[in-house]
């Protein structure tokens, strides 16, 4: 069983996958970074060389390998629901949790993020509010769709979002650790 983290980019996914999994004594992957990985190259000159179209299929090929593997935590990248194949297979593998914030708070936690932002290309060449309403619009009803459950991570420390899904997912959850 896979547990996957979707939603816009600094919702927090990368930063709960890592704890969730400790909780649950799961492993826990990164799509972005394993992608980075497998090309040897960042995300943002994936999308320079191959442009969005590019990124989209290595980012699908990534997912579903790492979909197949058992007892994983999986913080997705924003953009991966986009593809009616990947929100299937999310869907197919497990629980999926939206983690919700609101166009203020993302773009809050993106404007600081100044490290993490130098490998994320922008989606839209908007400053960032902008791309941010524009984007979610579309991806919103998209992220409704594909989540399991929805878990509001507006002013919510990781390690608070981490036990509140292990709480809410404790009922489907197979019971023992891994080994
Ligand atoms: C993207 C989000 C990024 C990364 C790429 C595209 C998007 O992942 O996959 O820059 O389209 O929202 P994070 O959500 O982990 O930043």
């Amino acid at each position: 069983m896979v547990i996957t983290l979707i939603g816009y980019r600094g919702c927090g996914k990368s930063s709960v996958a890592p704890r969730l999994a400790k909780r649950l004594g799961w492993d826990w992957a990164d799509c972005d970074i394993e992608i980075e990985k497998r090309c040897g190259a960042s995300v943002r000159d994936i999308f320079q060389h191959e442009g969005e179209a590019g990124f989209r299929t290595r980012e699908s090929e990534v997912l579903e390998d790492l979909l197949s593997q058992p007892q994983l935590v999986l913080a997705s990248g924003g953009g991966s629901i986009l593809a009616k194949g990947n929100r299937q297979k999310m869907r197919a593998a497990g629980p999926v949790v939206w983690l919700q914030a609101s166009i203020k708070t993302l773009a809050r936690r993106l404007s600081g993020d100044g490290h993490a932002n130098q490998n994320r290309p922008s989606l839209t060449g908007k400053p960032i509010h902008e791309e941010i309403a524009d984007v979610l619009a579309v991806r919103e009803p998209l992220y409704r769709e594909t989540a399991s459950l929805i878990v509001d991570v507006e002013d919510t420390r990781p390690d608070l979002v981490a036990k509140r899904i292990q709480e809410a997912l404790m009922p489907v959850l197979p019971q023992e650790r891994k080994a």
